[in-house]
């Protein structure tokens, strides 16, 4: 009786134990994970940095829809952000960027213009190329990874 007693008692303090080092190791878990925290919350991407890489992803898609023989109907709206997102604090909106934002809007919708006389694959990339024009004036990072989404 006395020994299944210290048995059970043994057994609590062992549970109990473990229990205690899982929630330090818990503890510690949620430490690294505010560090992390941290470290993302440093990172802030523009508005402007996060309406380009929406409009990669999309052109992307654009990319393969027109390689699969689909035709695109409906320009991204979201795309006219172009014209009022926030830039990183080093960069303003001059005059270059201004027209070229512009040139590029248009030729955005010229692919979903279901009349145009001109190939699909033409406006497309045409639209592009756009891309990396305005890339060229001053934001150079990026132009290898658009040169991605030409149609060859
Ligand atoms: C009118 C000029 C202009 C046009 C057109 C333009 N970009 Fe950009 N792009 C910029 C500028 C300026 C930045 C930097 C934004 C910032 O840091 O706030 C940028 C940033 C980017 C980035 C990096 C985003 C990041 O995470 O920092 C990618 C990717 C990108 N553009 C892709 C594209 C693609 C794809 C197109 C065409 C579909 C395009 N851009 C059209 C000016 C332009």
């Amino acid at each position: 009786m006395k020994n299944s007693f210290f048995g059970i008692l043994t057994l609590l303090l062992f549970f109990g134990c473990n229990l205690a080092k899982e929630e330090v190791v818990a503890e510690k878990e949620e430490v690294i994970a505010e560090k992390d925290e941290v470290v993302y919350d440093m990172y802030q991407p523009s508005e402007m940095a996060n309406l380009m890489n929406q409009m990669f992803a999309e052109n992307l898609q654009l990319k393969k829809d027109i390689l699969a023989g689909k035709i695109p109907t409906e320009f991204p709206l979201d795309f006219l952000k172009i014209h009022t997102a926030e830039l990183s604090e080093f960069k303003s909106r001059n005059e270059t960027f201004q027209s070229f934002s512009k040139l590029f809007i248009e030729s955005e919708k010229e692919i979903f213009n279901t009349e145009s006389q001109v190939p699909l694959k033409e406006r497309y990339n045409n639209t592009i190329n756009l891309c990396i024009s305005c890339h060229q004036t001053e934001c150079t990072g990026p132009i290898t990874r658009i040169q991605k989404l030409l149609i060859k």
